[in-house]
C-alpha cells in the first residue's frame, strides 16, 4: 500500500460517524487497514455502517456517543483502549447546524445547542483522547470546523461562533501537545452535499431548497458546493502518517472562497 495512505494497525475513533463526512472517513480509513471505534447518536445508521464495514473485513465497532456528554466522550476512548490497547487517530467530527437566522434574532437556546454539540464535543473528545495518545506514543487529532469557523457565517451566527471555538481549541491543543508527538488540526469545509444540507431538516431542504443550493454554489469561485468525498480526501491527508509536521492548522476546503 502507498505509505502515504497506509493506516495498517492504526486505531481510529470517529464521532458523527453514521453520516456524511464521518461515514466517508470511516470507510476510507477502514479500507486502508485502520481499526475503528465509531460513535453517533443515530444507532440505526451506525450499526448498519459497522455491519457493512465488517462484511468488507474491517475491524470496527459502534458505540452510542452523544458528544455533548463528557461521560460518552470518555467512554469512546475507554472502549478504544480496552478493545485495541491504543489510540492513534481521532476525528471529532459530530456537529449540528441551525436554520438561517440573523444575529439580531438569535436565541440563547440556539446558541446553547450549538455550543453543547459543536464545542463540547471537541473539548470533551480531546480531553480524553490526548492522554490515551500520549500513552500510545503519539497520534493525530482532526477536528471538523467549517468555513464559518474562519470568517463570518451569514445567517448562521451561532454555528459560526461554535466553529470559531473549535479552531481555538484546536490551536491550543496543538501547542500544548506537539512535544508529545500529537498533531491537532482542523478542517474547514465550505457547504458540501451531505444530509446536513440536503436531509429532511437540512439547511437546503424544503420549498426553497433549489434557490438555497444555487446561492451556496454562487458564493464559491468554483460556482458549486463541495461533494463529501472531496472533504474526506483532505481528512485522509490531514490524518496521514506521512503528514507528520502539520500541526495547529485550520485547513479550508472551499473551492476558493477564502481566496476572495
Ligand atoms: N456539510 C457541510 O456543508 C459542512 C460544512 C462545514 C462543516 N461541516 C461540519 O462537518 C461535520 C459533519 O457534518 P456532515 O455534513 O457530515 O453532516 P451529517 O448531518 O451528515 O452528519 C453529522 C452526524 O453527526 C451526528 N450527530 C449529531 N449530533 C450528535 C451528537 N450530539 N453526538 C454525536 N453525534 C451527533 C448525526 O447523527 C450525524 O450522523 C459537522 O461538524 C459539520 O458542522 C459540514
Amino acid at each position: 500500500m502507498d505509505p502515504m495512505l497506509d493506516f495498517t494497525g492504526k486505531v481510529a475513533l470517529i464521532t458523527g460517524a453514521a453520516s456524511g463526512f464521518g461515514r466517508g472517513l470511516a470507510a476510507e480509513l477502514g479500507k486502508r487497514g485502520a481499526r475503528l471505534v465509531l460513535g453517533d447518536i443515530n444507532m440505526e445508521a451506525l450499526d448498519k455502517l459497522v455491519a457493512d464495514l465488517e462484511a468488507d473485513g474491517v475491524d470496527a465497532l459502534a458505540r452510542r456517543c452523544d458528544v455533548s456528554s463528557e461521560d460518552d466522550c470518555k467512554a469512546m476512548v475507554d472502549t478504544a483502549m480496552e478493545r485495541f490497547g491504543r489510540l492513534d487517530l481521532a476525528a471529532n467530527n459530530a456537529g449540528i447546524a441551525h436554520g438561517f437566522i440573523g444575529v439580531e434574532d438569535l436565541t440563547e437556546e440556539v446558541l446553547d445547542q450549538q455550543m453543547n454539540v459543536n464545542v463540547k464535543g471537541v473539548m470533551f473528545g480531546m480531553k480524553y483522547q490526548i492522554p490515551a495518545m500520549r500513552q500510545s506514543g503519539g497520534g493525530a487529532i482532526l477536528n471538523t470546523s467549517s468555513m464559518a469557523g474562519i470568517g463570518g457565517g451569514p445567517k448562521i451566527g451561532a454555528y459560526a461562533a461554535s466553529k470559531h471555538a473549535v479552531i481555538g481549541l484546536t490551536r491550543t491543543a496543538a501547542v500544548e501537545s506537539g512535544r508529545k508527538n500529537i498533531r491537532v488540526n482542523a478542517i474547514c469545509p465550505y457547504y458540501t452535499r451531505t444530509p446536513m444540507l440536503e436531509g429532511g431538516e437540512g439547511l437546503a431542504s424544503g420549498g426553497e431548497a433549489d434557490k438555497t443550493l444555487a446561492m451556496m454554489a454562487a458564493g464559491s469561485p468554483m460556482k458549486r458546493i463541495g461533494e463529501p468525498e472531496e472533504i474526506v480526501a483532505v481528512m485522509m491527508m490531514l490524518l496521514s502518517p506521512a503528514n507528520s509536521f502539520m500541526n495547529g492548522q485550520a485547513i479550508a476546503v472551499d473551492g476558493g472562497v477564502s481566496a476572495f
